[in-house]
């Protein structure tokens, strides 16, 4: 029998959900549809354009959809190669949320650029304004760009205020470039607030500050088109205020252990439609089972174990590549060899990133495929 092929390894349309082979990246339609839902009422309500971070699942089917969901507002990029494969899939309008530096990286925005009805990128300083400048002026076409500021996060972006004016000054100077607006990433809120409280109070500090910058900038008569912000655990408290027009959130759809462990008072298990399948594979002892789903199928990038999505009564305690522990010491219900256990995953972008296909599951039953199409498409 010859050796299958990554398409002949999909598991059929309308096959039983407990019939699929595993390790096994399932969604879970009816949850992910509404956790969507969620986020576009709340963009509707707010006012503010809701465009999705597809980084966290990489397909363009599921980004077509998301931006059809909010109106058409588009989706966001991380990388360059996953920008060229939305484009090659039909999409027409989308922001990257990097920094592109080197000659050759920025021929390749120039051309994906000229592609799009919309785009725009995102610059933080000389470094990274002046060659996107050169290489635009070569080939005769006006960039939009975004200026990064940094209202806490301390990873990219000048910082507010009078830092942000000059460099927004720097890019008017530019001839081939445009200045949209602003990003103001405020994911450090995520790590530091524990409350709900502290989660408004946080958000509402940081975009106090993108609000000083604006307030800045159009008293020197420069328009500020946008303003974005936004992860899917800050984007509902950011997005309230006056001066957001835009949110970013990607993994909002699916969620996860991090966002579970960082939002207990908001989310809990059931909001959570991204899970790996596993079949327990030995049973050594008593007290220890192991699984099929070691960090080769649930990323373990953050310090976070998978968590099972319907038992409270055995954990997740270690891995290594193809293999997971399983602590059995307070199980309730005896685990043998053969039976499924589906675990909540620790991080689900990177955890994506890790398999070929994202399996769609509604009543028990396999309804969409989807490949990761940008997987591994870093550069
Ligand atoms: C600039 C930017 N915006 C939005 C997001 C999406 O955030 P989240 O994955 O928390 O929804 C990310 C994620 O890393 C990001 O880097």
């Amino acid at each position: 029998m010859p050796v299958p092929t990554t398409a002949e390894m999909q598991p059929p349309l309308h096959m039983p959900r407990n019939e699929i082979e595993t390790p096994a990246l399932v969604i879970d339609l009816e949850v992910m549809e509404t956790n969507i839902q969620g986020y576009v009422t709340f963009a509707e309500k707010h006012n503010v354009r809701l465009r999705s971070h597809v980084k966290t699942h990489k397909n363009a089917e599921l980004a077509k959809r998301q931006s059809e969901y909010a109106n058409n507002s588009g989706i966001v990029c991380q990388t360059l190669s996953e920008v060229e494969v939305m484009v090659k899939n039909g999409i027409d309008d989308i922001y990257l949320s990097y920094m592109v530096v080197g000659r050759k990286k920025l021929k390749r925005l120039v051309w994906l650029a000229q592609k799009l009805d919309r785009f725009a990128t995102t610059v933080d300083g000389p470094g990274n304004i002046k060659p996107l400048q050169d290489v635009a002026a070569d080939h005769g076409v006006k960039i939009d760009v975004i200026l990064e500021i940094d209202v806490g996060l301390h990873r990219t972006g000048v910082s507010p205020g009078e830092p942000a004016l000059t460099m927004t000054e720097l890019i008017r100077e530019q001839s081939n470039l445009n200045f949209r607006g602003l990003l103001s990433y405020e994911a450090h809120v995520k790590s530091e607030a524990e409350t709900q409280t502290e989660y408004e109070a946080y958000c509402t500090e940081a975009m106090d500050q993108a609000q000083n910058t604006v307030e800045l900038l159009e008293a020197e008569g420069i328009p500020v088109e946008e303003v974005k912000v936004g992860g899917t655990a800050t984007s509902k408290y950011s997005g309230k205020h006056p001066v957001v027009t835009e949110i970013n959130p990607g993994m909002y759809p699916f969620m996860d252990v991090g966002e579970l462990e960082h939002r207990p008072f908001d989310i809990d298990k059931s909001d959570c439609a991204a899970t790996v399948i596993s079949t327990v594979i030995s049973k050594p002892s008593e007290d220890r089972a192991i699984v099929d789903a070691g960090s080769k199928s649930l990323s373990m990038d953050k310090p976070q174990y998978p968590v099972p999505k319907h038992r409270d009564d055995i954990k997740y305690v270690n891995a290594s590549e193809e293999h997971g522990w399983i602590d059995t010491t307070e199980c309730s219900d005896p685990v043998d060899i053969g039976d499924r256990i589906e675990f909540i995953v620790p991080h689900v972008c990177t955890t994506i990133n890790l398999h070929d296909t994202i399996v769609g599951v509604r009543d028990g039953c396999v309804e969409e495929l989807w490949d990761v199409q940008a997987r591994g498409k870093v550069k």
